[in-house]
């Protein structure tokens, strides 16, 4: 059985495997923090072409996200020590910033947290370097049709948490995908990664239900081969064993008592490559 745990003011959380619930205050701290994560992925946008280096991308992230008097999460998180994930082509998740140089046809996940007075906003969306291949391009824009589908699922009142994995899953098979297991997404506010754990492949009606002042990503990654994935030796690159195509959207969100608030939409209406 998975615990319940109401946090208010400044309160001390810890990772103990409760599930967090907030009200207004953390509401307000998690739409701010959102927000800023959510203005610097309207800004990767144009930065993303032919010619320029994932270090290049990463530096211009951490300068915004100071700028908006916020700290990079993932900067000193685990020994990480840049200020957003990259995610080439065949990479799962967790790609480090540094010299790669982005090709025409590349398709890329820029995933960016931002810390900001003590509430984390956690995102991730898309992108292209030139012109895809047209396989490439379908099998983003599904993946991001299942974190729709995802956050449409957690918003139906009497939700559990499994409804989530069950909804991506489905969208996925439709296409021949396959879902990634090894990475998920989490609780999240006060603490980066926290429980419950999302899975992004479950069976309707199982978990725990969704309350009201729940924070959490969904995140689905999605690949065009086989689900399997493996780290590479610099411990933190997450790619797909077949070398197939990895997608990847995130979102961080909070239960309300009609639905799902999303903390990190774009303000732009920047939401997937097509619109921006
Ligand atoms: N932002 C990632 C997530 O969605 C976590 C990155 S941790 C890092 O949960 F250390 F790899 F940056
Ligand atoms: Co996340
Ligand atoms: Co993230």
């Amino acid at each position: 059985m998975n615990q319940y745990q109401i946090v208010e003011g400044d309160q001390t959380v810890y990772r103990d495997g409760t599930i967090k619930l907030h009200g207004p205050e953390g509401f307000e701290g998690m739409r701010k923090a959102g927000q800023l994560s959510a203005r610097v992925l309207d800004e990767v946008a144009d930065w993303v072409k032919p010619g320029v280096t994932t270090g290049e991308i990463d530096d211009k992230i951490r300068e915004m996200i100071l700028d908006g008097g916020a700290v990079p999460a993932t900067m000193g998180y685990r020994g990480y020590a840049h200020s957003s994930c990259i995610s080439l082509n065949h990479v799962i998740c967790h790609g480090i910033p540094g010299d790669k140089v982005l090709k025409e046809g590349d398709i890329l996940n820029v995933d960016v947290t931002s810390l900001l007075d003590g509430w984390h906003g956690d995102t991730s969306r898309m992108y292209f370097a030139g012109e895809p291949s047209i396989k490439a391009k379908r099998l983003v824009e599904v993946t991001y049709e299942c974190l729709m589908l995802g956050i449409e699922a957690a918003s139906k009142p009497g939700a559990r948490l499994g409804d989530i994995g069950a909804a991506i899953e489905a969208h996925a098979h439709q296409f021949r995908y396959s879902v990634v297991r090894e990475f998920c997404g989490h609780g999240l506010g006060r603490l980066f990664h926290d429980a419950p754990e999302v899975v992004h492949a479950a069976k309707a009606g199982t978990g725990p239900e969704l309350r009201p002042g729940m924070f959490f990503t969904i995140e689905p990654m999605i690949n065009l081969g086989k689900p399997w994935g493996k780290v590479l030796k610099d411990g933190w690159t997450a790619v797909t064993r077949d070398k197939s195509l990895s997608a990847q959207f995130e979102h961080s969100m909070g239960i309300t008592e009609d639905g799902v608030e999303i903390f990190t939409e774009s303000p732009t209406g920047k939401h997937r490559p097509g619109d921006y």
